[in-house]
């Protein structure tokens, strides 16, 4: 089924309108697949899925990955609701991050499911971080190239208070996950930036927090420069699925007096292979 994907930017991310996800067949989902390769995000509007619906074309992107920190609904432990009531004044999300970057294996992809949004506000940002590698300098590259990242996942950070009650086993202390800074698609080639901000990715291995974080926040700076974005606008009905190997995200915390409810399901990711580890077997070869 041949559907068109409008840009969202001139960097990155589409939507589509006009196709039933629940019912692609499988040249519909290549093309969907193919879409998510090409812009990194990509809105299907006006889905109308039930939790098995919406389940049954997560798992069509691969095995589910189960969050290790926060508790999905009681029934469906694949689907976590992030909710904001109206009158909560912290958000979930509202800051850059890539999905579940401080775990060992993180999310390849991320789904999101807009149930219910505010009349304005609450849109999502992306970053192109194929884009800001892009444009590094050679000097910065090979830098970049060299360094991994410590993360961590912060169980007491600021968040709706919903989403905090969903946060598992408070005292038991988080494992942290090292990864490159650069990082290579296992499906594209292209190498990308791969950093979260300084509430996952906290420092370089081998440096203290003092060190890395000049390099970090220039780092984000760049990353989120307005040309390397798109934004989303949800609309009731949207299901937007990303993929966390090659952009950052966050939600946009401007809806303060409205609720937003979405439905998240993420989907597994393999190990992350930097840009020398890539390159090595090449030159071996
Ligand atoms: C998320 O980062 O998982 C959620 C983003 C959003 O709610 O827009």
């Amino acid at each position: 089924m041949p559907f068109e994907a409008v840009p969202l930017s001139g960097s990155l991310g589409a939507e589509v309108r006009g196709v039933d996800v629940a019912s692609l067949d499988d040249a519909g989902f290549a093309e969907a697949h193919a879409a998510l390769l090409e812009y990194g995000v990509v809105a299907f509007r006006g889905q109308e899925l039930d939790p098995d619906a919406y389940l049954a074309f997560a798992k069509r992107w691969g095995g589910i990955h189960l969050h290790p920190h926060l508790k999905g609904l009681d029934d469906r432990p694949e689907i976590i609701e992030i909710v904001r009531e109206a009158d909560d004044p912290t958000g979930f999300a509202d800051h850059w991050h890539t999905d579940q970057s401080f775990t060992k294996t993180p999310a390849m992809a991320t789904l999101l499911y807009a149930k219910e949004v505010p009349a304005a506000g609450g849109d999502t940002l992306f970053a192109n971080l194929y884009a800001s590698y892009d444009a590094l300098s050679d000097g910065m590259k090979a830098t970049a190239a060299k360094l991994r990242t410590h993360n961590l996942y912060n169980k007491h950070a600021p968040r709706s208070e919903k989403m905090q009650m969903r946060v598992t086993e408070k005292d038991k202390p988080a494992e942290p996950a090292y990864h490159p800074l650069v990082r290579v698609h296992p499906e594209t080639g292209r190498p990308a930036l791969y950093l979260s901000d300084s509430r996952s990715t906290r420092r370089f291995e081998g440096m203290t927090e003092e060190e890395s974080l000049p390099l970090l926040d220039w780092l984000m700076g760049h990353a989120t420069r307005p040309e390397f974005t798109c934004r989303l606008r949800w609309e009731a009905g949207t299901l937007a699925i990303w993929d966390n190997r090659r952009l950052m995200h966050m939600a946009v915390n401007d809806y303060f007096g409205q609720r937003r409810v979405m439905q998240r399901i993420t989907v597994k990711g393999g190990p992350t292979v930097g840009i020398l580890d890539a390159e090595a077997p090449r030159q071996a070869a």
